[in-house]
C-alpha cells in the first residue's frame, strides 16, 4: 500500500488530516423538537458567516407549515415521505428541492417527509397577524440541540460572554 500521506513523483501537495473525523453518524444523538409542532431535526453543521444551518428535518404527517420566509436559499434532498406547495409544486424521495432566498410561503406534507436540508441563512417565522414569531439562525438551533443533548459535535469559531458587556 502507497503512503497516503504523499502524492507520488514530484508533487509537493500532501495529504492532510482534519482536527476530527469527517464523517459523522446522526444515529448517535436524538430528534430535537424544532420551532413547529409535529417537527423534528438533527444539526449537522453552522454557518456563522449567514445564520444558516444544515440538519435532518423530519415532519409527521398531516403537517403544514405557517408562513415562513428564507432570508438565504434553502435546498433540500427528500430522504422519505413527500412534501410540497399547493397540488403542481410538490416532490418525493430522491428528490432535491430549492426554496431561494427571498422566498415567503407555506408547505405541507400529508405523508410527513424526512430530509436533508441545507440553509444559506436563517428562517424568519410569522405569527397569524403578521408579526415575527422566530428567526431561526444557526445559534438558536444550537442552543435547542444543545439542551436536548444533541449538539456536542457542533462547533462555532466565535464565542460571547456577558463579561465586559456595556
Ligand atoms: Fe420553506
Amino acid at each position: 500500500m502507497s503512503d497516503p500521506s504523499k502524492f507520488s513523483g514530484n508533487n509537493p501537495i500532501q495529504i492532510n488530516v482534519p482536527h476530527k473525523p469527517t464523517f459523522f453518524d446522526p444515529a448517535t444523538i436524538p430528534w430535537t423538537e424544532w420551532v413547529m409542532p409535529g417537527t423534528y431535526f438533527k444539526l449537522l453543521t453552522v454557518r456563522e458567516h449567514s445564520g444558516g444551518f444544515s440538519m435532518l428535518l423530519k415532519v409527521d404527517p398531516n403537517t403544514e407549515a405557517p408562513p415562513h420566509h428564507h432570508i438565504g436559499n434553502a435546498e433540500a434532498f427528500i430522504l422519505e415521505g413527500e412534501f410540497g406547495y399547493g397540488e403542481d409544486d410538490r416532490g418525493g424521495v430522491w428528490t432535491h428541492s430549492l426554496e431561494p432566498g427571498g422566498a415567503i410561503h407555506v408547505a405541507d406534507s400529508p405523508t410527513g417527509v424526512i430530509m436533508f436540508a441545507v440553509g444559506d441563512g436563517p428562517i424568519v417565522g410569522y405569527n397569524d397577524d403578521g408579526s415575527v414569531g422566530a428567526v431561526v439562525d444557526c445559534r438558536l438551533m444550537y442552543e435547542l440541540a444543545k439542551a436536548n443533548n444533541a449538539a456536542d459535535h457542533i462547533e462555532f469559531s466565535h464565542h460571547f460572554s456577558m463579561e465586559g458587556s456595556r
